[in-house]
């Protein structure tokens, strides 16, 4: 699931979603700060800024850089309402942006894993076999487990704003929670 917050009333009905930027899932390269400012170069029309917005601060700092919307994504993986699996959303709580692997081990894209989870599927992720290598049903140890490990399922995905997931929270109140982060970075921060 992915939530997006407007920061402009009308944003309009075209909208160009910058995706080149560090998402979690498959994933760009691009740092947001410099990706969005040479869109802008170019584009006057809305903007939605997917990759790394954590919290309400975050969202206030896209809305400066000239973005109309921001897209969370891995935020949203650990509420309640979420049907991921409950070790992946507590997997989120517990990581930190060091947790967030960048790899083309399992899709043969760059993709950001979240690093405990690939040791938990018996792999080393400093060690991942190159894209080609890899069998998922030889290379992965499953032990005890019964069914083999499949690659959304077993090994999880997950953006550096994994860094910004401190519990699991109901969607409302994660919401209520990034709007008060908002309100508090704009009474710091004044745009216009
Ligand atoms: C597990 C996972 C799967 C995703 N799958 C897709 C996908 O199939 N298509 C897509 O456009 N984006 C996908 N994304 C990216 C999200 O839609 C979103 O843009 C991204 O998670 C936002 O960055 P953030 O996670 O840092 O907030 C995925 C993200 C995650 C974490």
């Amino acid at each position: 699931m992915t939530i997006a917050f407007t920061t402009t009333p009308n944003a309009g009905a075209l909208l160009r979603m910058v995706r080149r930027v560090e998402t979690g899932g498959q994933t760009g390269w691009l740092n947001p700060f410099v990706f969005v400012r040479a869109v802008r170069a170019f584009f006057d029309g809305p903007i939605v800024l997917a990759g790394g917005i954590s919290d309400g601060h975050a969202l206030r700092a896209a809305e400066a850089l000239g973005c109309d919307l921001a897209y969370m994504g891995t935020k949203f993986i650990a509420t309640r309402e979420s049907m991921a699996d409950a070790r992946y959303k507590q997997m989120l709580v517990d990581a930190t942006a060091d947790d967030i692997l960048l790899t083309t081990a399992f899709t043969g894209l760059q993709t950001n894993m979240l690093r405990p989870s690939i040791a938990a599927a018996g792999l080393d992720p400093d060690n991942l076999p190159a894209r080609g290598a890899i069998d998922i049903g030889k290379d992965i140890d499953i032990g005890a487990r019964e069914s083999r490990p499949k690659r959304w399922r077993d090994i999880w995905s997950g953006g550096h704003s994994a860094s910004g997931v401190t519990g699991v929270l109901a969607v409302d109140d994660l919401v209520a929670q990034t709007i008060a982060e908002y309100v508090a970075a704009s009474a710091r921060v004044r745009l216009g």
